[in-house]
């Protein structure tokens, strides 16, 4: 039977306020740099079978990336916890991932590292799945509005929970994001910025796809691994500048009734940077962009413009 497309749709200005397209993206596919059209995978690789893989996403400012060495480490390492074989050194994927950033057509933009099982026999298990494919895309990302770093975003309390840590081990970036995506549905239906989610004992995990931090009672808090938080490079950085600055700082459980009465909340995430929260569920957050929020975020753009 014949299959019926709907047309593409031309991009629509989305609620970022930009117009995001692929038009300017870069691939690399196993070891080549190819074009869009020829950047395909196998139908039969477990990544898009059972988002059985792993990836990374990285920020490049002035076409160098920032903290890639930490990205890196952190592929292998959730590569590790499924016993995905990575044919490629570490070397190897730097050397890949410079190339591409000094060949974009923009100075700023967004490396996504992927690695999948393989291809494989149609039924779940591994076993014989493989060599692992290994993508890398360039290209431009708007994750949050325009005016986001100075008026802060809009967020809910999602329904959808994250996963408990004893099920799935929040610090392997896996290519699971189903219940952020839903997550991001329920923000998107409410009209909001973006979603936090909580664990199944009510306490802050992170959000869609960033790290939370809060400020109470003066200090700086963000959840544990434990609490279903990726261990964010970002969230690694921003504690780092907490001690260096001497702001006073814990990773410790944020109750829901805690981060409503915290004095400033905000995200942390390579795509997302760092966003002051001006509300959630309505409730108007005191201070966005709050005091530590704005020393943090001098602090974090300076390491930018050192390191790139
Ligand atoms: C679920 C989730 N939490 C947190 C983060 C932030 O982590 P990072 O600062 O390493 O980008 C990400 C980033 O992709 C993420 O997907």
């Amino acid at each position: 039977m014949k299959q019926h497309h709907t047309e593409p749709k031309k991009a629509e200005p989305n609620k970022t306020g930009s117009k995001e397209t692929n038009q300017n993206a870069l691939c690399w596919v196993n070891g080549n740099q190819c074009n869009q059209e020829d950047a395909t995978l196998s139908i039969f690789d477990h990544g898009v079978l059972y988002g059985d893989g792993v990836f990374e996403g990285i920020r490049f400012y002035h076409h160098k990336p920032l903290l890639m060495h930490d990205h890196i480490e952190r592929l292998f390492a959730s590569a590790n916890s499924l016993e995905i074989v990575i044919p490629y050194t570490t070397a190897e994927l730097i050397s890949a991932i410079t190339n591409l950033c000094e060949q974009a057509l923009f100075s700023h933009g967004y490396i996504r590292l992927v690695v999948t099982r393989g291809v494989g026999a149609i039924g779940l298990n591994p076993i014989g799945c493989g060599p692992a494919n290994v993508f890398i895309i360039v290209a431009e990302l708007n994750m949050m509005p325009a005016n986001a770093i100075h008026q802060g975003i809009t967020t809910i309390i999602a329904t959808t929970r994250r996963i408990s840590s004893s099920a799935l081990d929040p610090r392997i970036k896996s290519l699971n994001y189903l219940n952020s995506i839903l997550a991001k549905q329920e923000a998107n239906r409410t009209n909001v910025d973006e979603a936090i989610l909580l664990n199944d004992q009510n306490n802050v995990a992170e959000a869609v796809a960033e790290n939370v931090f809060i400020v109470h009672k003066g200090k700086l808090i963000t959840p544990p691994c434990d609490d279903g938080a990726l261990n964010g490079i970002t969230r690694k950085t921003i504690l780092a500048l907490a001690q260096e600055s001497g702001i006073p700082y814990d990773i410790a459980s944020i109750p829901e009734a805690t981060l409503l009465a915290s004095d400033e909340v905000f995200l942390t995430g390579t795509g997302a940077e760092l966003i002051p929260v001006r509300s959630i569920n309505g409730k108007l957050i005191p201070q966005c962009p709050g005091q530590i929020f704005s020393k943090l975020k001098v602090l974090y753009t300076g390491i930018i413009e050192q390191q790139t």
